[in-house]
């Protein structure tokens, strides 16, 4: 099994004692791979802020690390700002950026500090100014780039500009300070143009803002969406950062306050390596010729990325060797847990019940995912490599 030249050198040994010694599955964690990532991230968009968006993956030691390197934090919910206080983050550095949120929850997030809030409908607008009074606030304006993005966000949030603009009015009527537009183009989002086309129609909502009604925005925030590395291919990193900071000159004239981007799935996904066991492996000739191979790790405790063969994890194992066309699923008996069925996954003929499989670039959206007992099977479990 060889795995990408970035993780650390002893991360085969760490793989190797733990898989003695634990049962499987279960996520290992290279913390070197978020900083390096992190640093990356600082360097190719050098005058953004991160703000690393939580959900993508949880784990204590990330939030950790991430707190000592400087990030700020995008979260989602009550205990995403319950884990990074535990960290004694200061909330000048986090943001409430769920669109949906219950009056109590805005009110716990400003009783604990935190000053700008996501928002992309009138009530829950005047929710903040009446639970959060005079905070900032973002706009999340929708983008449909669903098609080029493998896990796409364009269905349930954001308004469009004609909306945004009565709420940025509403906001200053209600003594909010109407802060900044906020858009995802989708997670591991493959066509760079996407953020072109967001960056150009949030320009467009800024001008008219400034121009028509005298207000002055003077944040931005790119959201997610930038990629890991699955199977299918996305551009360089290099060739996201140059092409997004050239779509950003649009907003020289502007001097903003800050540009903020919320990276999940490109700062900790590739960081991460889930070794699941073979349980089961056998021939259904009804149901074509390809073998099943059943492994201890499926959509509902870890991979539920993989409905709709969305996200195509890279899959090792230890043998070589010719190499058949397979079916994998997971352990429940639940139809839908099924990983890869349509998608062309070949692993070596000499694979045998008991051996692993390794799972690659799995850090993010796994463990967070991950279901209680469905079946009886516990969460995903996870390992760190500081
Ligand atoms: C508001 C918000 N910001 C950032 C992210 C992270 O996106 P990604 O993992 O594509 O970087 C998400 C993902 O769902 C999100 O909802």
């Amino acid at each position: 099994m060889k795995l990408p030249s970035y993780f650390s050198p002893h991360i085969y040994d760490f793989i190797e004692n733990l898989s003695e010694e634990r049962e499987t599955p279960f996520l290992v964690l290279d913390l070197n791979v978020i900083e390096s990532r992190y640093h990356e991230l600082r360097q190719g968009f050098n005058n953004t802020h991160i703000y690393y968006a939580v959900k993508a993956n949880p784990a204590d030691e990330i939030i950790e690390r991430l707190v000592r390197l400087g990030s700020n934090f995008d979260l989602a919910s009550v205990n995403e700002l319950n884990k990074v206080l535990k960290f004694k983050v200061e909330p000048s550095r986090l943001a409430y950026g769920n669109t949906i949120k219950k009056k109590q929850d805005i009110q716990y997030f400003y009783d604990h500090g935190v000053r700008l809030f996501v928002t992309d409908a009138e009530a829950d607008l005047r929710n903040i100014a009446t639970y959060a009074p005079h905070s900032k606030v973002f706009f999340r304006l929708s983008i449909d780039c669903a098609e080029t993005a493998d896990w796409p966000l364009s269905k349930k949030f954001g308004c469009d500009s004609d909306a945004l603009i009565g709420l940025a009015i509403l906001a200053k009527e209600l003594g909010l300070t109407p802060y900044g537009i906020s858009f995802h183009v989708g997670s591991q989002q493959r066509d760079i143009q996407s953020w072109q086309h967001a960056i150009t129609e949030t320009k467009a909502i800024f001008d008219q803002l400034r121009d028509k009604y005298d207000i002055h925005l003077s944040m931005l925030n790119l959201g997610g969406g930038l990629p890991a590395h699955y199977r299918q291919k996305t551009e360089t990193f290099n060739k996201y950062t140059s092409e997004i900071n050239e779509y950003l000159k649009v907003f020289d004239e502007y001097e903003l306050e800050q540009i903020m981007i919320e990276p999940g799935r490109s700062l900790v996904g590739d960081a991460g390596i889930l070794i699941s066991e073979i349980i089961l492996i056998s021939h259904r000739p009804k149901l074509g010729c390809k073998r099943w191979i059943y492994t201890d790790v499926g959509v509902f405790n870890g991979l539920i990325e993989t409905i709709g063969e969305s996200v195509e994890y890279p899959v090792l194992s230890n043998r070589t060797g010719e190499v058949g066309s397979v079916i994998i699923a997971g352990p429940t008996c639940d139809s839908m847990d099924i990983m890869y069925q349509d998608k062309d996954y070949a692993l070596p003929t000499s694979l045998e019940i008991g051996d692993h499989l390794y799972w690659v670039s799995t850090g993010a959206y796994t463990t967070s995912y991950s279901s209680i007992e469905f079946n009886g099977f516990s969460p995903l479990n996870y390992y760190v490599l500081k």
